[in-house]
């Protein structure tokens, strides 16, 4: 059985390694929200990790629909799997949008433009279109940087980390409550 403390230093070690190699497991994560009565699911890449503020950050279009949804409630869980070693993370918390100019500006300057390119769509993501590439900007005025006014940074502050790992030696699941400081093993 593996020391708890071991456990979640591996979990923040991991999370850092999905942020600095693209095809680690944990770089790309599920992100769910609550709209109205019902969960919503989506994929979101993995930007930023703080183990010290205990905060994970994704980049998004401020227009998107999972803005809305955390506006009214901001409760959020982000599913993590590693198929290799078999572990699941699901992270609960509450997420914030970043609003400090600043720091929005200098994440926006590292982006690539490919990624800046997102942001210049014509329509909000989500928006019913006529053809399938209606919300290609074909505006040549348009410079890539315009895309910012459309760019959200948001944080997830991690409560909660539920903590699986299957094993053909017996399953072993944790709860790391970070608020409170302390971890239980659960039944799987
Ligand atoms: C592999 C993958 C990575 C994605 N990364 C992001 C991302 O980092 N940020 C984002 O807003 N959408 C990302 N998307 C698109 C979202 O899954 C989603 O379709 C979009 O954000 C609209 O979601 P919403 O309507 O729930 O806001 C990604 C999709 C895939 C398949």
């Amino acid at each position: 059985m593996k020391h708890r403390k071991k456990v979640l230093d591996d979990v923040w070690k991991e999370l850092e390694l999905g942020l600095e190699k693209s095809k680690h497991p944990f770089h790309i994560f599920t992100l769910t929200t609550i709209n109205g009565d019902f969960p919503d699911s989506r994929y979101v890449v993995l930007r930023n990790v703080n183990e010290a503020k205990k905060t994970i950050f994704f980049n998004t279009d401020k227009r998107s629909n999972k803005i809305k949804h955390i506006k009214e409630n901001n409760n959020a869980c982000a599913l993590f799997y590693d198929i290799v070693k078999k572990i699941q993370l699901r992270l609960y918390g509450t997420i914030e949008e970043e609003k400090n100019l600043d720091i929005l500006k200098n994440i926006w300057s590292k982006s690539r433009e490919m990624s800046k390119q997102c942001y210049l769509n014509k329509y909000a993501p989500g928006t019913a279109i006529e053809n399938s590439k209606d919300y290609v900007n074909n505006n040549l005025d348009m410079d890539i940087n315009d895309g910012f006014s459309n760019f959200a940074v948001l944080k997830i502050k991690i409560d909660r980390i539920d903590w699986l790992n299957l094993s053909h030696k017996g399953h072993e699941r944790l709860m790391f409550d970070l608020k409170k400081n302390k971890s239980d093993w659960i039944s799987p």
